[in-house]
């Protein structure tokens, strides 16, 4: 129903209003009493063999929404009754900011992906803050935090840590998001000297606290292997818990879509179908090089529940997907948890 009927009718509008539409969809819907409940009943897929602890948190499927869907923080428990078994909240940064002018979302529907270069439009990690203790959250919820653009990158520590302590009691783990190309410099800071500086902040921060959170990294798909060795080492020397693989790339190798219309939407992260091989290829390299002592999360291009297999077979031990939600529409999740649970069977 949702590729037949309602995605044709939704893509007639340009994306970032799309966005905007099933926000605001989800909001009234939701208001309207026992739909909550119908959608969970229709959504969620629940079996023992689902379930998998990793860095000290119990996951109820593999399956999450990589961030940059709820960047407001205002629709994680709405998004939740779709399946989802965990949330990724974000980029948050300490200061709100408009993101980069519009439009700056875009479609490439020959190749099932999107090109964005959204910028981390956010409301603040305090209006976080606020939404996480007014919407006390029904899953688990990964903080994904980052620097305000304005911000010099000598500076970002400063923001990673702002973000880190407002955010402490309101989320179950945390992804440090070095990756975004869309900031200008950041990908700087997945340099090995500058991880490390970041990460021993982080360090120390979590020292203070009572509980110790996890701490991920995200990655970009455009790492050489020598930055990706880098970034294992960076990993394994500082003691965070694993990464999150990948970001968006800023390549556009073998796109179906007009190389003039591709040229013409111009710089931003490509997501999507096109992405799925380099994502599974970063991901193998992490899991192959640290022995599997890094846990992995793996994000990118997955459209198909065989896509989905194709993460795990490749070492990742949960999955989460973006495009493939605007593509494929909700069941995706449905399909993919019970695509999942066959294959752990
Ligand atoms: C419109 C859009 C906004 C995004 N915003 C963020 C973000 O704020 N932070 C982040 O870490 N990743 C962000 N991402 C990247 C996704 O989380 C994900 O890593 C990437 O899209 C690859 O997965 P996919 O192919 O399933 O979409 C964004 C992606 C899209 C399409």
């Amino acid at each position: 129903m949702y590729t037949s009927l309602l995605r044709p009718l939704l893509f007639l509008f340009p994306p970032e209003t799309v966005h905007h539409m099933v926000v605001k969809m989800l909001h009234a819907g939701f208001m309207i009493p026992g739909i909550k409940g119908l959608v969970k009943k229709t959504c969620r897929v629940q079996d023992p063999l689902l379930e998998t602890e990793l860095f000290g948190i119990r996951f109820p499927n593999r399956v999450g929404l990589a961030a940059g869907f709820d960047k407001q923080a205002n629709i994680y428990n709405h998004l939740a009754a779709f399946g989802f078994g965990h949330i990724e909240i974000g980029t948050v940064n300490p200061l709100p900011q408009p993101g980069n002018p519009k439009p700056r979302l875009f479609r490439l529907k020959k190749d099932k992906a999107l090109i964005n270069r959204m910028g981390f439009n956010n409301p603040g990690v305090d209006v976080f803050v606020k939404n996480l203790k007014k919407y006390k959250p029904e899953v688990i919820i990964g903080g994904n935090i980052g620097k305000n653009t304005l911000t010099p990158n000598e500076n970002a520590i400063e923001d990673y840590l702002i973000c880190y302590n407002t955010l402490y009691d309101w989320v179950d783990y945390f992804v440090i998001n070095v990756s975004c190309p869309n900031i200008e410099g950041l990908g700087k800071l997945q340099d090995k000297d500058e991880l490390i500086k970041i990460i021993t902040r982080i360090n120390e921060a979590s020292q203070q606290k009572a509980i110790r959170k996890p701490v991920l990294l995200k990655i970009a798909p455009d790492l050489t292997p020598g930055q990706l060795d880098d970034t294992i080492n960076v990993v394994e020397t500082t003691g965070i818990d694993g990464i999150i693989a990948t970001n968006t790339t800023t390549t556009r190798d073998h796109l179906a879509t007009e190389k003039g219309e591709v040229e013409q939407i111009g710089r931003g992260g490509l997501s999507g179908k096109p992405l799925k091989d380099k994502s599974t290829q970063t991901i193998k390299y992490i899991v192959d090089k640290s022995k599997g002592r890094i846990p992995v999360i793996g994000v990118g291009g997955i459209m198909t529940p065989e896509d989905a297999i194709e993460k795990l077979e490749a070492g990742a031990s949960l999955v989460q997907i973006y495009t493939g939600f605007i593509y494929q529409g909700p069941s995706l999740v449905k399909r993919l948890n019970k695509t999942i649970l066959k294959y752990l069977q």
